[in-house]
């Protein structure tokens, strides 16, 4: 696991989007998985900078994402399509139709779940999965107690989750309890992971996740058993870590030496 400290959010948000770049640069086709939420608002607005600005080229790219509400109407603004076409699809060459989002609206939950795996699977895999992390662990919406090899699929959510996550609704909303999320093996199954931890409320979550035993209660711990995972972080949300100089230091021998 290669963790990465930076002193910001803005800092942390430009690495992880340049590490995107650099597997599009190399891998025109990429499929890579993506992520709703706060943590990678920003990674998604550099990703929009950099394409308006330069070369960066989605045309050929697909994508996969985490999860989605049940219960919501496809385009509702809570959606997790929604969000993605307002926060990344509409602004990027993207070909919409190569764009997979979980589909909750025929009754057929387990049929939808069962598609979404073929679907990654006949797209060859993921090939970069971008996370973020709950306060309470979990990764994509697989809650405390998720089986590490769980696959997509319908998750009842947890009250801390749904509480993290009202800021998003208004008053005059139902807000889902329940959501289809892909499973942690087949979180695991992609080829490289970028997680992106932002702030001080995300620091025991992190600690958990990177030094803490390897444990279904902390779902994100899971990623330790990743080859190729690299865990970005701003400051605060390093805070806890027991060897947080020891990362630090890791990362400077590596420019010293790998670059
Ligand atoms: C989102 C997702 C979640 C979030 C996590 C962190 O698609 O699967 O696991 O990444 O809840 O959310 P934020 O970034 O809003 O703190």
């Amino acid at each position: 696991m290669r963790v990465v400290i930076l002193p910001s959010e803005a800092d942390a948000s430009n690495f992880a989007a340049g590490f995107i770049e650099d597997y599009i640069c190399e891998k025109q086709d990429a499929v890579l998985g993506l992520a709703t939420g706060s943590s990678v608002l920003l990674t998604y607005e550099t990703l929009i900078k950099k394409h308006q600005e330069s070369t960066l080229s989605f045309q050929n790219i697909t994508t996969f994402n985490l999860d989605e509400y049940v219960g919501l109407k496809r385009y509702h603004t809570q959606s997790y399509r929604y969000y993605m076409k307002q926060k990344l699809f509409n602004h990027i060459d993207i070909d919409q139709k190569n764009t997979y989002i979980p589909e909750c609206f025929n009754d057929d939950y387990q049929l939808s779940c069962n598609n979404y795996e073929t679907s990654i699977k006949s797209c060859g895999g993921i090939d970069l999965q971008l996370l973020g992390i709950g306060s309470n662990g979990h990764i994509g919406f697989n809650e405390p107690t998720s089986s590490l090899s769980s696959r997509t699929r319908v998750k009842t959510l947890t009250k801390s989750t749904i509480a993290n996550n009202s800021r998003f609704f208004k008053d005059s909303e139902v807000q889902p309890s329940i959501a289809i999320t892909m499973g942690i093996g087949t979180i695991m199954e992609a080829q490289n992971i970028l997680l992106l931890g932002l702030g001080k409320h995300k620091s025991k979550a992190v600690a958990d996740l990177v030094e803490g035993p390897l444990s279904s209660f902390c779902p994100g711990s899971v990623l330790q058993n990743h080859e190729n995972a690299v865990i970005v972080l701003d400051q605060e949300a390093a805070s806890e870590l027991k060897l947080y100089d020891y990362y630090v230091h890791t990362e400077k021998m590596k420019l010293k030496y790998m670059c």
